[in-house]
């Protein structure tokens, strides 16, 4: 998970390629790093193959219980999913995973046992984010509130990848759904951290922040029920649920260093802002259909100790070169 700036030349190496390679990097787009989370040691990571209903059935029976899990399962697309022949090459290479079911319904008994089980291995201020887009969200909804219990609900992020429709017919699909459930009524969630916060819009700051303090900081007080609040203009406001500051772009071009090639790779910056949101550091991360083992990589980086699980052999290969 080296950025850009971070990646070794061996040394010895031809003059040229070095060259080469170091242009090269120097054009690859580093991910800028949360400065609040540096210095945070990395938590242990493994990654396990094979069907997670098996894993978590084992999981089960141990005491030690997760109390974040993400789950970006496949979403019933109808078709295999390739992985690129090397990191960056346009060229398709093996079938990473199968997403085609036979219908809906098929795809959701898949889903039931698997969400189910993963709720028996949540701790008691658990959350489980679950990951999908319009073809199967609602209909997941549905079975997650039967699982889980409607009151366990606990809101919904609108992801927006930033790529655009591809439609040709029909109005145009520019969101996805994570759908996000506590076990108990309590769940972890760190509503204060930075990483949750977004700048004040622009009118809002021309309007109401015209006032200064002592140290030149610009806010606004607000009474509101007879007690009065002072808001800062550079602490921002809480982040609302649609998020379009996380581009998929940075997990599917090969200009960007996080990029493994893997198909449905998930940006770095989604998983850190979840983690962020709803772990502690040494909470243990659980995501039982890892892919690239993007969860995985973000959580270790981020000192909570994470466990992720693929069906797919290319899925656990590429996700565990990433984390070591
Ligand atoms: C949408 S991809 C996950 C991508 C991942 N979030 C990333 O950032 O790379 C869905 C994954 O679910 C895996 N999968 C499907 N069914 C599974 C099962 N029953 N158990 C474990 N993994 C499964 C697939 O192999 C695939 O890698």
């Amino acid at each position: 998970m080296g950025s850009a700036q971070s990646r070794r030349i061996t040394p010895g190496a031809n003059p040229t390629k070095r060259k080469n390679a170091t242009k090269k990097n120097a054009t690859k787009k580093a991910r800028p790093r949360n400065p609040a989370t540096q210095g945070t040691p990395v938590a242990p990571a493994k990654i396990i193959q094979g069907d997670c209903l098996d894993h978590l059935s084992r999981l089960a029976k141990h005491a030690d219980r997760f109390d974040l899990v993400y789950v970006d399962p496949p979403f019933n697309t109808g078709f295999a999913h390739s992985a690129r022949k090397k990191r960056g090459a346009r060229a398709q290479g093996e079938t990473a995973y199968d997403d085609s079911w036979g219908g809906l319904n098929n795809f959701l008994d898949m889903l039931r046992p698997r969400v189910t089980a993963m709720r028996t291995v949540m701790s008691d201020v658990g959350s489980l984010w679950l990951h999908l887009d319009h073809r199967a969200i609602h209909d997941t909804k549905i079975i997650l509130d039967d699982v889980f219990g409607a009151a366990h609900f606990r809101g919904e992020i609108i992801w927006v990848p930033g790529n655009g429709s591809r439609r040709r017919s029909g109005p145009g699909v520019t969101h996805q759904t994570i759908l996000i459930y506590s076990k108990t009524l309590e769940m972890i969630w760190n509503g204060d951290d930075p990483a949750l916060r977004e700048p004040f819009a622009a009118t809002s700051l021309r309007t109401h922040f015209r006032k200064k303090d002592e140290d030149g900081r610009q806010y606004r007080d607000r009474t509101i029920n007879g007690k009065t609040y002072r808001y800062y203009a550079d602490e921002g406001r809480r982040l609302g649920s649609v998020w379009s500051d996380c581009p998929a772009m940075n997990a599917n071009t090969p200009l960007s260093d996080e990029t493994t090639g893997y198909p449905t790779q998930k940006p770095e910056a989604l998983l850190e802002r979840i983690i962020l949101a709803s772990s502690l550091v040494g909470s243990r991360v659980l995501d039982p259909m890892c892919g690239s083992g993007t969860t995985i990589a973000v959580a270790a980086r981020l000192g909570r100790p994470a466990v992720g699980m693929d069906r797919s052999a290319t899925a656990c290969r590429i996700a565990r070169k990433r984390i070591r």
